[in-house]
């Protein structure tokens, strides 16, 4: 397979070392200024992702940096943000336990920095969709440049837009994703634009939140409710000192997730569930324990 030619406006992924990385959309005629000498953009267009380049002035700089085609991971990483962003190993598992893929249908709020938005459009391309919402204009505004940037905005758009209160006009989508501070909130909402046998996905950083939304998702009949939290631990590798690195990002938050199911009621006699809730969302007991 031939190397992928860079071209005007691409974005790339510019490398130094481990702490000197960034991402940026080349310009003809533009420069970029590091630490360690200017980068001409002239020289990254029309080289080949995977490339090497010095910066200049070459007798006094010229270090190596190294060009490489941005992964979804670094759009998040490196992109700006006004908002908290969820991170690629959170999306990774939103990504496979919600079936989101190419073609799906997504409606997400809020959008944020559009981190997320963007790893969505990155995955339902060619022929699916992002619809997200936010009801900060600043965060809008942050979200498009991303999305622009990106060259995701034929499969995202961006919207201003209360998901607690708005009548969306959307139906049977595959998916709904809430990144917000109160989502147990949007699930009845919510619930009407998801397709059956569609799947809802709330991000939050306390388990306090976490309890509301599964509170909610039962009381509004969703079935398969489950969270949990992902803890990513890096490795230093080292001749005789490999070993987990002692710094690490402690805490991201809690993915909960349901399933939407036809609301039909039992015709026959109806068996008793077993009752998994034995306390209420103010922490009493619904019934008294048994004796053992
Ligand atoms: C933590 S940020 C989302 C970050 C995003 N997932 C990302 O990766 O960039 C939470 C966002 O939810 C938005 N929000 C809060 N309430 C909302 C509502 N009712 N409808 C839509 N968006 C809302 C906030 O304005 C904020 O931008």
């Amino acid at each position: 397979m031939h190397a992928e030619k860079i071209e005007e406006n691409d974005l790339v992924f510019l490398v130094f070392d481990n702490r000197s990385r960034w991402l940026l959309q080349v310009k003809s005629g533009e420069s970029f200024h590091t630490h360690r000498g200017i980068i001409e953009h002239d020289e990254i267009i029309g080289s080949s992702f995977g490339s090497v380049i010095f910066s200049r002035p070459h007798e006094s700089q010229g270090y190596k940096f190294f060009v490489l085609k941005p992964l979804p991971s670094d759009y998040v990483l490196y992109m700006g943000r006004k908002t908290q962003i969820i991170y690629p190993e959170d999306a990774g598992l939103i990504l496979l336990y919600s079936g989101i893929g190419p073609g799906s249908v997504v409606i997400e709020a809020g959008t944020g920095s559009g981190a997320l938005s963007c790893i969505l459009g990155n995955f339902v391309r060619p022929d699916g969709h992002v619809y997200s919402y936010d009801i900060r204009e600043k965060s809008l505004r942050r979200a498009r440049k991303n999305v622009e940037m990106t060259r995701l905005q034929e499969v995202i758009s961006i919207q201003e837009g209360d998901i607690l209160t708005m009548d969306l006009d959307h139906a049977n989508v595959d998916s709904v994703v809430l990144d917000m501070p109160q989502p147990w909130e949007a699930i009845e909402k919510v619930k009407k634009y998801l397709k059956l046998s569609g799947v809802l996905v709330s991000f939050s950083p306390t388990i306090e939140q976490v309890k509301k939304t599964t509170f909610s998702l039962r009381k509004h009949g969703f079935i398969e409710i489950s969270s949990c939290e992902l803890m990513k631990r890096m490795l230093q590798v080292k001749e005789n000192a490999t070993r987990p690195e002692v710094r690490m990002i402690g805490h991201t938050g809690y993915i909960t997730f349901g399933r939407k199911i036809e609301d039909v009621k039992n015709p026959y006699r109806e068996r008793k569930p077993r009752n998994e809730e034995t306390i209420d969302m103010d922490g009493m007991p619904l019934r008294e324990p048994r004796e053992p």
